[in-house]
């Protein structure tokens, strides 16, 4: 199968593989910039006391942040290895396997939710943004972090960066041949613009994004109606 078509039960097993190095490779391919991105998420939507979801929350860095924040956080994330790495680093935050595409949450569960490198990887997009908008209570806040394409001088540095070093690092790694499904998936995925007006059609207003690393990275905000 073609990489970065994968259905979701192959994400959820080369999740499951790449969990053990999953934490080095974020560092490594992000020259540990991730940790600041991850907090300007987490300070964008969340406010002491809301109850925040943290989608797709793999082992728990941007939970962590929505908790540093003042979040009271459930992380979700359907991958088993992935959460055994994020119940290590805390028991304050409720974690739990489930599918972010039929979130186990009724209505308005949520002031505020957050989404760190994880729509990308998602099966259907529109039904995982309408899931986070029917679960959110109107007026809360969504903040989606995710891995963008850049335009002008740092393309050609992102082409190299994300095809040539980021898999090769990846084959150094036990699990981490996986990473040869990451350029794939960025590339199959909506730039900024086309991913703001999904967000718009799921059902958010005031949605805005800006963009981190001259635009390898973009963190989108709206509001649920
Ligand atoms: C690239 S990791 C991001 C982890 C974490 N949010 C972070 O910021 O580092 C993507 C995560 O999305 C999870 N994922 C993908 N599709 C999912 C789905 N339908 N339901 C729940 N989790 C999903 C994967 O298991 C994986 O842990």
């Amino acid at each position: 199968m073609e990489a970065g078509t994968l259905p979701a039960e192959g994400v959820r097993a080369m999740f499951d593989r790449i969990a053990p190095v999953y934490d080095a490779m974020n560092r490594v391919m992000t020259a540990g910039l991730d940790g600041r991105w991850r907090r300007e998420t987490a300070e964008a939507v969340v406010s002491a006391g809301d109850r925040v979801l943290d989608a797709c929350c793999g082992t728990g860095d941007l939970a962590l942040a929505d908790l540093r924040a003042g979040g009271i956080v459930t992380g979700l994330d359907f991958s088993e290895r992935m959460l055994e790495r994020a119940r290590r680093k805390s028991s304050q935050i409720e974690w739990i396997q489930g599918d972010a595409l039929a979130l186990p949450f009724e209505e308005d569960s949520f002031d505020a939710a957050t989404v760190g490198f994880g729509v990308r990887n998602l099966e259907d997009l529109e039904r995982g943004l309408a899931e986070l908008a029917r679960v959110l209570r109107p007026g809360g806040r969504l903040g989606v972090l995710e891995i963008t394409r850049p335009s002008g001088l740092l393309e050609r540095f992102y082409d190299v960066w994300f095809y040539r070093v980021v898999p090769a690092l990846g084959k150094l790694l036990p699990g981490g041949k996986a990473y040869t499904y990451l350029p794939a998936s960025v590339k199959r995925f909506p730039g900024p613009d086309d991913l703001a007006g999904l967000l718009r059609e799921a059902g958010f207003s005031d949605v805005r994004y800006r963009l981190f690393a001259g635009g390898i990275v973009a963190l989108h905000t709206g509001v649920a109606e």
